[in-house]
């Protein structure tokens, strides 16, 4: 199954995790050689929650690196 995933990089998102978790999933997507499309979307005004990203459809909030990895493990392998 091909995979997707958004990943916020609006400014505060960005700022608030995801300039990391961009990293984490590139190196996560190599390493698991996954076919996967990830690519980046600007704000959506939901700021307060961030870091955001969106995997398979569903959004998640508040991505820190550690929750970021089990998430991956879970929807990307699971
Ligand atoms: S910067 Fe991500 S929702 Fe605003």
């Amino acid at each position: 199954m091909k995979h997707s995933i958004i990943i916020c990089m609006g400014s505060s998102c960005f700022a608030r995790g995801n300039k990391n978790n961009l990293k984490i999933i590139e190196k996560y997507l190599a390493e698991h050689k996954l076919d996967c499309i990830l690519s980046g979307r600007g704000c959506t005004g939901k700021c307060c929650n961030g870091p955001n990203l969106v995997i398979n459809g569903e959004a998640f909030e508040r991505v820190d690196p550690e929750s970021l990895i089990d998430l991956l493990d879970l929807k990307l392998r699971g």
